[in-house]
């Protein structure tokens, strides 16, 4: 369980996360909802330490973030995963190189041990034998499996997705939310993620909180979603379907 306490966050005196409060529950695929420029990223950074918060707390259980000293920070880091928008895949190295990164970086383990864990991760994102590919080889949606399989490569008690779908077809995003949420239930992982992807909300959205100009403007489930009186939700609700459609037509038209 991760809990968040009157989280503010600004740049240059513009507050961008206004007071936020939120838990965030193991073994549950829980999204943080919003249009574009809302916060989500900023929250969210704020949550990993990529970003100090001007006030407030981030608790990983009962371990307070906020006040951790550097070594410590960076002891809880190892129970983190991360796919990040953008922070993709090292284009330089191989798949099974990519995967293996955080093996390298944090623990001691043996080229055997680690290839080991490595093509079980692979194995779970259905992936296997492509260790020798770059990524620059395969398709978009093999790319997020890798980068699932480098999150979770380190056996991670917690998961941070940033807009894990950007880029994918509609068929291919929701393999992948799939995918995220049954290694969630498995591993029992606190999963985190960011999304504008109606679709996603209401295939995974098993708690969500929608964020609005930086505050929470609703929480609910995705059996919730449909029946809210929230006009800030119907907004984001009307908002993703006409994205939806100009990326439908988008890829229509390749
Ligand atoms: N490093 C930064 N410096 C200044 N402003 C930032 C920075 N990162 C984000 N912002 C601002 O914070 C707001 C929220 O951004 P972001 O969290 O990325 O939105 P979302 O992820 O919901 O699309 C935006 O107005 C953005 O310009
Ligand atoms: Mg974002």
């Amino acid at each position: 369980m991760i809990r968040v306490e009157n989280i503010y966050k600004g740049f240059n005196g513009t507050p961008v996360i206004k007071d936020v409060s939120a838990e965030f529950q193991s073994g549950q695929t829980n999204l943080i909802i919003g249009k574009s420029g809302s916060g989500k990223t900023v929250l969210v950074k704020c949550m990993v330490g990529l970003f100090e918060v001007d006030s407030g707390s981030v608790f990983y259980g009962d371990r307070n973030f906020t006040t951790m000293s550097r070594k410590e920070r960076r002891n809880l880091r190892t129970e983190i995963g991360m796919l990040f928008q953008g922070g993709a895949l090292f284009d330089s190295m191989s798949v099974e190189r990519n995967v293996s990164f955080p093996l390298d970086m944090f623990t001691s383990k043996t080229r055997k041990e680690k290839l080991h864990r490595v093509n079980e991760v692979l194995e779970r994102v259905n992936l296997s034998g492509v260790n020798d590919r770059f990524p620059s080889e395969i398709s978009g949606g093999m790319q997020k499996r890798v980068g699932i399989a480098r999150a979770i490569v380190l056996n991670p008690k917690f998961l941070f997705c940033d807009e894990p779908n950007s880029g994918l077809d509609p068929l291919t995003a929701m393999v992948i939310d799939q995918l995220i949420q049954e290694i969630t239930e498995e591993y029992n992982i606190t999963t985190v993620i960011n999304t504008h992807d109606m679709n996603s909300v209401m295939e995974i959205g098993e708690n969500i909180l929608l964020i609005h100009k930086g505050e929470v403007a609703w929480r609910g489930t995705k059996d919730q979603v449909l029946h809210a009186n929230e006009p800030e939700l119907e907004d984001f609700i009307f908002a993703s379907s006409f994205l939806q459609e100009a990326k439908a037509a988008m890829l229509g038209k390749k």
